[in-house]
């Protein structure tokens, strides 16, 4: 290798703290805890992003296990299991958010009051099957929106964030696909033209 591409090479690599340094560095401001000097984020704006994340996933909670019980008619068995299982999973997505608040430094707020306000998704009842799938279904295209966004906003500045963020958004959209495609079997045809290979 030439001198100027291994000097360009040596460009293009992070840097790599020495281990001694690593070790003092940790030892300092214990009391951050997760938040150490390599954090490159806002950790005040990402805790309020935070916020309005777990908003988000306990409305989503609420939503699915409110329909989960309600669900009537002919066919609702299988919808009742799948809203079911939807519900256990954004509960898990609510409680990965709220220890990653916590992580972080905050307190993650459950508090009741002021919850439809912080969430990106709404709470809608919907008053039969179809119209619950459909108020399901643009819950989590909103969620795919916004989780998409966020994975950008936080990029390099926080993976630990960024990373869970990429788990929860690869179930939003299998919740998504799994919402269009109850859609399809009980509105007769589909919404939309299907491709499957
Ligand atoms: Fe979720
Ligand atoms: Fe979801």
């Amino acid at each position: 290798m030439s001198e100027r591409s291994a000097s360009k090479e040596a460009r293009s690599k992070p840097f790599l703290t020495d281990v001694h340094t690593l070790r003092e560095r940790a030892r300092q401001h214990l009391s951050t805890g997760a938040v150490t000097t390599t954090y490159r984020g806002d950790v005040e704006r990402a805790i309020e992003i935070l916020q309005s994340v777990l908003a988000t996933e306990i409305v989503c909670v609420l939503r699915y296990t409110m329909h989960a019980v309600t669900a009537t008619g002919i066919s609702s068995e299988g919808i009742k299991a799948e809203f079911t299982q939807h519900a256990k999973e954004e509960q898990q997505h609510m409680l990965a958010v709220a220890q990653r608040i916590n992580q972080l430094g905050g307190t993650p707020n459950f508090n009741p009051e002021g919850l439809a306000t912080r969430s990106a998704s709404q709470y809608a009842e919907g008053e039969n099957l179809v119209d619950m799938i459909k108020e399901n279904l643009i819950a989590e295209r909103i969620a795919v929106d916004h989780y998409r966004e966020l994975i950008r906003f936080f990029g390099d500045d926080d993976p630990g964030t960024r990373v869970m963020l990429e788990g929860i958004l690869t179930t939003e959209e299998e919740h998504a696909n799994d919402m269009q495609d109850l859609l399809d079997a009980h509105q007769g045809e589909p919404a939309r033209p299907r491709c499957r290979g």
